[in-house]
């Protein structure tokens, strides 16, 4: 019979591959409702799909693959639901370093580190340390992150340097400000992956995502498999990328 994870992998041309994946898992509350259970039930399970998917950007070596765990707007949650995530958050990083180990996936974070509990904080930088010297995959969590606290946050500290004189505004162009943001020493995503047939960005990555290719999926983020992720890398693979030009001229380059 044959193995169903290698349809689409299968059809991935491994000279095109996106250099930064980035995901909005979406639909754990729903999986978790729809089987009758609590919404902690789907955190849990969408455990499995990060490793799943993880494994496979490392496999594939994708270089990075950034997943948003936890939004700034998502301290807004139930006080039950936060903590719930906190641990498991714990639990995941303490489980889960042997699978980055195996995978020779290095972790990094992005977002407002202070704000997190200090057992995740701790436990988050032990991993980054032991996880350090991996030079395959590097996954970014995005936690107590946002796109425009990310971005107000090195508005803040250009006009900082503005008013010390250190800069002047002549001075300031797109690559000064990427410089300024979490992501300055990751690539932009080239390819931005939806979980659970939500249509929306929420405020993720809103600038480095401004020529990335969308791709959205009904598939509730617990179901999201190895097969799920290749199909979105291929669906990226059959796009014209034009970044503001004309079809000719990106075909035409393409052949040069
Ligand atoms: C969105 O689903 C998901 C989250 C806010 C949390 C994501 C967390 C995990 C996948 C588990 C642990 C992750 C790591 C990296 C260890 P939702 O709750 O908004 O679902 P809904 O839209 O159906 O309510």
């Amino acid at each position: 019979m044959k193995d169903l994870d290698n349809t689409y992998k299968e059809k991935i041309d491994s000279k095109r591959l996106p250099e930064h994946i980035a995901i909005i898992m979406d639909g754990n509350g729903r999986w978790a409702k729809k089987k009758g259970n609590e919404r902690i039930f789907g955190h849990k399970n969408g455990v499995k799909a990060v490793r799943n998917t993880v494994e496979a950007a490392a496999e594939l070596g994708i270089p990075y693959l950034t997943l948003y765990a936890f939004s700034t707007e998502n301290w807004n949650r139930p006080r039950t639901e936060i903590d719930a995530l906190m641990s498991l958050l714990v639990s995941t990083l303490d489980s889960e370093t042997k699978t980055l180990m195996d995978n020779n996936v290095r972790l990094m974070t992005i977002g407002d580190a202070e704000s997190l509990p200090k057992r995740v904080r701790l436990n988050m930088q032990r991993t980054i340390e032991k996880t350090s010297g991996n030079t395959g995959t590097n996954l970014v969590l995005a936690l107590s992150y946002s796109a425009r606290w990310e971005i107000l946050d090195a508005v803040k500290s250009i006009a900082r340097k503005v008013e010390a004189g250190e800069l002047s505004s002549r001075e300031l162009s797109c690559d000064m400000i990427s410089s300024q943001l979490q992501t300055k020493d990751i690539p932009d995503p080239e390819l931005l992956i939806r979980t659970s047939g939500e249509f929306r960005i929420s405020n993720f990555l809103l600038w480095q995502i401004a020529y990335a290719e969308l791709y959205f999926t009904n598939t509730l983020w617990p179901d999201f498999a190895k097969e799920d992720f290749y199909e979105a890398i291929c669906n990226y693979q059959n796009r014209e990328r034009r970044f503001g030009k004309i079809s000719e001229q990106v075909v035409s380059k393409m052949r040069s």
